[in-house]
Parts: structure tokens; sequence; C-alpha cells
């Protein structure tokens, strides 16, 4: 197996100042890939951006960006493109979840979830996908979508309305894109650790009952994403495109 198998890549991932975002960026920076942390809160950004350099030896980029502004996602690949020498691998990983019951929503949480997971993909997606075209030489698309595309919770009807479109929206570009040598593919997390969810999993009562349930007998962690992340952007991984692989130690084996 060669030692950086993703040497010489310029990997752009969104929502990586922390979670599971960081967890991807960090071990793309591992795996040799010069990486831009590409978040809306710039100074953790800087620090995890920072703290990769530090830890990896590799470039690592921090770059402010709000994904629902188009303005800025396409100056973001720009600065990317100019310092970098290239985009090779996007992961469209930004995102929020308010956990609001579904009567209790009103459409200034609707629209923002909207905005940032189903429009945010669009502009990256495209403004990415348009980047490699022009560079010629391929790319890795990834989006982390969940397992709320395909099982309903009444606390994240925004969310889960917005994952799926952002489902389709990955299954419908891998069409256009395949000719140009650009996967495009999807990784579900069921839960993982993150501050997303840690007032939740923080609760004993919740954790212990999750870790009798689920097949692998724990919470997820970021890593757990970080591996489907490397393997979805080895040059090897050419013919794998408009998918998606579930990451949830078994919390739903539907096949
Ligand atoms: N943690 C889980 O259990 C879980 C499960 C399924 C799917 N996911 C998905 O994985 C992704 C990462 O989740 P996480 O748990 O690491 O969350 P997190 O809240 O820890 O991190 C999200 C990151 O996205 C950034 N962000 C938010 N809005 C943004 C915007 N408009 N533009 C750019 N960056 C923005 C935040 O600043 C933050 O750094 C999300 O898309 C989430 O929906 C998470």
């Amino acid at each position: 197996m060669n030692p950086q198998p993703l040497g010489n890549k310029v990997a752009l991932i969104t929502g990586a100042a922390r979670g599971i975002g960081y967890g991807i960026a960090r071990r793309y920076a591992e795996e040799g890939a010069s990486v831009v942390i590409a978040d809306i809160n710039q100074t953790l950004a800087e620090e995890s951006a920072a703290r990769i350099t530090a830890e990896t030896r590799q470039k690592a980029l921090a770059l402010r960006c709000d994904v629902s502004d188009r303005a800025n996602v396409d100056a973001v690949i720009a600065q990317t493109i100019a310092e970098l020498g290239g985009l090779d691998i996007l992961v469209s990983n930004a995102g929020i979840c308010p956990f609001v019951e579904f009567l209790d929503l009103d459409n200034q949480i609707w629209q923002k979830t909207i905005d940032v997971i189903l429009t945010g993909g669009f502009n990256v997606g495209q403004a990415a996908a348009r980047a490699m075209i022009a560079q010629g030489r391929g790319g890795r698309i990834l989006y982390i979508t969940s397992l709320s595309t395909i099982q309903a919770g009444s606390n994240q009807v925004d969310y889960a309305a917005a994952k799926s479109g952002e489902r389709m929206l990955m299954a419908s570009m891998a069409g256009p894109l395949g000719r140009y040598g650009i996967t495009v593919n999807g990784i579900a997390p069921g839960v993982i650790y993150t501050e997303m969810g840690a007032h939740h999993w923080d609760v004993t009562e919740h954790r212990t009952a999750f870790e009798k349930s689920n097949p692998r007998g724990r919470l997820g962690e970021p890593k757990d994403i970080a591996n489907a992340a490397v393997f979805l952007a080895l040059d090897e991984s050419e013919y794998i495109t408009g998918s998606t692989i579930r990451v949830d130690g078994g919390h739903m084996p539907i096949g």
C-alpha cells in the first residue's frame, strides 16, 4: 500500500474547524494531502489548521467560508487553487441540526437549515466541479449526509428534509460528472460523538441505552467517518460513484 495515498492531492473540507470535518481533514493530511479548513468559524478554523500543520507537517489553510453564500464559496475555491495549486477532493461536510420539534419549527429555522445543508451543498459541489473540470485531472466529491435520509425523527424534520435533498443532489451529480473522471459519493454517519449531539450523548442513560442497542457497542467517532472518506478519495475508488456508505456501527442494517 502506498504510504501516502493522498500525496500531492489538495482537499477542501467544509465545516472542518471541529467534529467530523476536522477528523477528515486531519486524516487526509496524515495521508499526504494539503488541506483547506473552510468554516464559518474563522478563529476555530485557524486554530485547527495550525494544529494539523504542527502535527502532520502538511499544508493546512484556514479560510472563512459560509457555504450558503455562493460568492463566498467561489472566492474560497479560487483562493484554494491560487495558494495550493489545484483542487482534487471536496468534502461537503458543513451542517447544522437545530433539533426543534415539528410543531415548534418556524420558517427562519427551516430556511437556515435548508440554506446551509442543501443550498450550501449545491454551492460547494458545483463550484468544485467546475474547478475540477477546468483542471482536467478528475476529482472526488463527498457529501456527509445522514441516516436521517432514511429514518424520520420528530425533532429533525428540517434536517431530514435538507439531508434527503442533499443525498439526491449527490446522486444526481454523479451522472454529468462521470465523464470528467469526477466521482460523487455520500457517507451517511450514524451517531458520531461531536459537539453537535454532545448535549444528548453526555447524559449517561442515553449513552448506555445506545451502547446496548448498537451492534458495535459504542458511539461513532470522527475517525470512523474519516476512514470511509479516505477510501472514497483514493484514485483506486474511481469506479464508485453515486453511492452512499452508511457508517453507523450496524445501527441500521438494511443491506
Ligand atoms: N455528529 C453526528 O452524529 C452526525 C450524524 C449524521 C450526520 N452528521 C453530519 O456530519 C456533518 C458534521 O457534523 P458534526 O457532528 O461534526 O457537527 P459540528 O457541529 O461539530 O461541526 C459542524 C461544523 O460546521 C460549521 N458550519 C456551520 N454552518 C456553516 C456554514 N454555513 N458554512 C461553513 N461552515 C459551517 C461549524 O462552524 C462547525 O465547525 C454535518 O453535516 C452533520 O449534519 C453528523
